[in-house]
């Protein structure tokens, strides 16, 4: 069966690092022949500030937005590539993140543990990070990095999430060698999907604490 994967550019600087990754991880997803993948650039998407009166799921003028959330809900996988800001992700991307917690989290609903339950676990991640940190740099501090805390979040809400590029060179959008590993993630990505291949054990027993409505 077709597997169909959202994939959002969210650097606002277009055709630079993060999205000339991405293009390229497309490529290698779309070299295999089941899967069909858009691309959308998250800030051509008005989306208000998570409000308490917002929070379960967009208001009528939020048109865009609602159209978003209908494509990842009958996505199967859901790719975001993203520049680091200031150890942390642009301020669209965080927004957007924070709105979809509708999506992600079911808060009527606890586990053993008294958290809440996570609702995309139909759904396949992966992160594109670019950065001006040598990777070697992000490598040993990994835990002030964009991946780390994008996978913390999307486990939260009970999704696959199977792996993350990062790359600190500034000119990644030059780079052959770079590129081409783009989109040789992008193949095996999509080939996971195709194969509905589970996720590693650690992704499995990732402590998630527990969060109070
Ligand atoms: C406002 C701003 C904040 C940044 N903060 C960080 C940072 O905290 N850590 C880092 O490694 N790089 C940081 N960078 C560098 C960018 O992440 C890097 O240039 C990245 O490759 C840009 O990706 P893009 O071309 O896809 O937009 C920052 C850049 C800007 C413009």
């Amino acid at each position: 069966m077709e597997k169909r994967i959202i994939a959002l550019s969210c650097s606002p600087s277009r055709g630079r690092n993060s999205d000339t990754l991405l293009d390229e991880f497309i490529q290698g997803a779309n070299s295999i022949s089941c899967t069909t993948i858009e691309k959308i650039y998250l800030d051509e998407i008005p989306i208000d500030y998570y409000r308490h009166d917002n929070q379960h799921g967009p208001h009528e003028h939020e048109v865009k937005f609602r159209e978003l959330v209908e494509k990842i809900e009958s996505a199967n996988g859901l790719v975001i590539a993203t520049p680091t800001y200031n150890f942390s992700v642009p301020a669209h991307l965080k927004n957007f993140i924070d709105r979809i917690r509708f999506l992600g989290l079911d808060l009527t609903q606890k586990n053993m543990f008294g958290q809440p339950v996570g609702k995309m676990s139909d759904l396949y991640l992966y992160f594109i990070v670019t950065g001006g940190t040598p990777s070697w740099a992000q490598k040993i501090l990994f835990f002030a990095f964009p991946p780390f805390w994008l996978r913390g979040v999307f486990l939260y809400y009970g999704a696959k999430v199977i792996g993350a590029l990062y790359t600190g060179n500034i000119r990644a959008f030059t780079n052959t060698r770079i590129r081409k590993t783009a989109y040789n993630h992008g193949r095996k990505y999509a080939r996971r999907i195709e194969k509905e291949m589970g996720t590693h054990i650690l992704e499995k027993i990732f402590w998630r604490p527990p969060q109070v409505e």
